[in-house]
């Protein structure tokens, strides 16, 4: 007889390892073994004893369908409805990871209770909070007469068996690290535990169940603790983020199954919970229209939705020997990308100089069309020269220096336009605006000359 000797899985990655070692040879993180029970891994087989227990065929079915599709549930929720690609389809799993405090729980709870004010059914399953508590949170956001089904459980057993004979629209349960399923010895929050908790939950809302909800915790370093393996298993992947000290709260979708990628939820976090912010561009720019030198303000689009933000830039004399590079909202490579076209294409030299750019409002962009922009904060730093006051920037930047068109920029300057300003920086561009005065620049030259 095989010996029941013991697995060591990474918590980090998930390696199992036949014996315990301080450091993971897989991902090479220090001090994340633990010792689990060694179970049947899902997915074994065991050799079947009849041909009977060989299995039953696979039932094949047509693409067509002739039932039509059930309705998305609107939660009442905009922003998170638009982030789940128009409402939560019934039956999908979805996660919501996010940093500790961020405001996964209180978003979750408005959710809950605003999507039960509207008629549907819905449970609010915390392993986290005592119900009091719970409760009390509602009653601060105004939320205290919604009909949520409310409790604080951890055990899987009594949750699948509560979720089995009652009938629910939608499940959130926060968090599915505090779950903990009595087949498996390791304690809560475990690679092996948080698996097996996620892959039953999703199996129950796969088989005519509600639309389940979990809530992820994330690591030190932004990543959903436990096994990526959650994320496979789920129908959309959401994050929660925030710039500490901001009170904007954006909700973004890494994953769906059933809509787009690249939507984004703005919220603002107030004394009375989450409000929605339905036009982020003002949020963004801040208060007064006068902008210094270093600061341009970039037409950018975010999902579906145009937002205007100020990108901001400053150039100082390096006191040390190796110039400081610091981006917040940024991709530091494409920075480092830009200060090497300056110099090449543009001699704008940054050897001897620190240079910081940061996205104010605490928003992280992603998109390429916001290299020109970048750099015209850059270049007006460098040359200490404020851009034109009323003056929105967009335009992706070639490693030659050109300046290339990007795409929606209609949608970007009626934006613009909209919020009072009436010039814009960019590439040429194919249809005049009207009341907007538009400055093309086919190369990051022209630019630096225009400013200077
Ligand atoms: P919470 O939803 O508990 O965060 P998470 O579940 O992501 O850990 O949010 C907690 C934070 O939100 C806490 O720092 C206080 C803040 N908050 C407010 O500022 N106003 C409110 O009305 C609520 C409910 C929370
Ligand atoms: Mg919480």
């Amino acid at each position: 007889m095989a010996r029941d000797t013991a697995l060591y899985v990474c918590q980090s990655c998930g390696t199992v390892h036949g014996k315990w070692s301080g450091q993971c040879g897989s991902c090479g993180q220090w001090n994340t073994l633990s010792e689990e029970s060694r179970s049947a891994p899902p997915g074994a087989i065991k050799p079947a004893a009849s041909a009977a227990a060989r299995g039953r065929g696979l039932q094949f079915e047509t693409l067509q369908c002739d039932t039509p599709e059930p309705p998305r549930i609107a939660t009442g929720v905009a922003e998170f409805d638009r982030v789940c690609g128009g409402g939560v389809v019934p039956g999908s799993a979805i996660l919501l990871s996010g940093d500790p405090g961020v405001g996964k729980s209180t978003l979750l709870l408005e959710v809950a209770a605003k999507a039960a004010l509207r008629g549907a059914k819905v449970a609010y399953i915390s392993g986290e909070e005592a119900v009091e508590q719970i409760r009390a949170r509602a009653k601060r956001m105004g939320l205290a007469d919604a009909p949520v089904d409310l409790a604080a459980a951890t055990a899987l057993r009594d949750i699948l068996g509560t979720l089995k004979r009652e009938t629910f629209d939608i499940v959130i349960v926060d968090s599915v690290q505090t779950l903990w399923s009595d087949v498996h010895e390791s304690g809560p929050g475990s690679i092996t535990q948080v698996r097996a908790c996620a892959g039953e939950l999703v199996r129950l809302a796969k088989n005519g169940g509600p639309a389940v909800v979990l809530v992820g915790h994330v690591t030190k370093d932004g990543q959903v603790a436990g096994p990526r393996v959650v994320e496979h298993m789920v129908d959309a992947v959401m994050t929660f983020e925030g710039e500490r000290g901001y009170p904007f709260r954006i909700l973004r979708a890494g994953k769906n199954r059933f809509g787009a990628t690249d939507e984004i939820g703005v919220f603002e976090m107030g004394d009375s919970g989450l409000r929605e912010v339905a036009n982020p561009s003002a949020l963004f720019l801040g208060e007064g229209k006068d902008r210094a030198p270093g600061a341009a303000v970039f037409a950018g689009i975010e999902g579906s939705r145009p937002v205007l933000v100020e990108m901001q830039a400053l150039v100082a004399p390096s006191a040390y020997g190796t110039p400081r590079r610091a981006v917040v909202g940024w991709d530091s490579g494409r920075l480092a990308m830009l200060l090497a076209v300056l110099e090449a294409r543009c001699g704008l030299g940054f050897g001897d100089k620190d240079v910081y750019l940061n996205v104010a409002g605490g928003l992280r962009i992603n998109e390429p069309a916001a290299d020109l922009a970048a750099a015209a904060a850059l270049i007006s730093s460098a040359l200490d020269v404020p851009l034109p006051q009323g003056c929105v920037v967009f335009g992706e930047i070639g490693l030659s220096g050109e300046v290339r068109s990007v795409g929606r920029a209609e949608a970007r300057l009626r934006e613009a336009q909209k919020l009072g300003f009436d010039q814009v920086l960019s590439p040429p561009l194919s249809a005049k605006t009207r009341g907007v005065k538009t400055t093309a620049a086919t190369r990051l030259s022209e630019v630096v000359e225009r400013i200077s």
